[in-house]
């Protein structure tokens, strides 16, 4: 183990900051809502018949925690987002099914260190209307990870799990 940076760095930030990467947040559900509308509808074959409507259910959990989490940003004094991440799209089924496990994965990371800085900053109620979330981005991890025939990624490897990670 390196030296590791003392938790009071990691997650001294403002409440400022803090709206700044809830908005970031709020990017990455709308990109999710999207790509699941769209992934549900085109994923074909009989062996993506299950994982199909699987993605339709997350689509209507991803709005959920839009409105969760644009509800957090107004409360903090600022302007919910109205742009999303980048939505990549595939022929492949395999390869639709890879974006949205990756997307997961970004997610799971970002809220885990969200719900450190929430509590940082004594937002308690807060902290836990996201971990609520997490439960639900960590469930769709393991479906499309199972859907994939893969074990689930740990996303906790290395530095806060996302050094070697470019930021979108
Ligand atoms: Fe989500
Ligand atoms: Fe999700």
């Amino acid at each position: 183990m390196g030296e590791p940076k003392s938790a009071a760095n990691e997650t001294d930030i403002s409440r400022d900051q803090l709206a700044e990467l809830l908005n970031e947040d709020l990017s990455r559900e709308y990109q999710a809502i999207i790509a699941y509308v769209v992934y549900s509808q085109v994923l074909s074959g009989a062996e993506y018949m299950d994982i199909a409507t699987q993605l339709e259910v997350h689509a209507k959990q991803e709005l959920d925690h839009a409105l969760i989490i644009s509800r957090q940003i107004d409360y903090l004094g600022k302007m919910p987002a109205v742009t999303p991440k980048p939505v990549r799209t595939s022929k492949k089924a395999r390869e639709m099914l890879r974006y949205d496990l990756e997307n997961e994965n970004e997610t799971i990371r970002n809220y885990r260190d969200r719900i450190r800085e929430c509590e940082a900053l004594g937002e308690y109620a807060m902290a836990e209307q996201i971990r609520q979330i997490l439960i639900q981005e960590q469930d769709h991890q393991i479906d499309l990870a199972t859907a994939l025939g893969e074990e689930v990624p740990d996303v906790n490897r290395g530095p806060r799990g996302r050094a070697l990670r470019r930021r979108r």
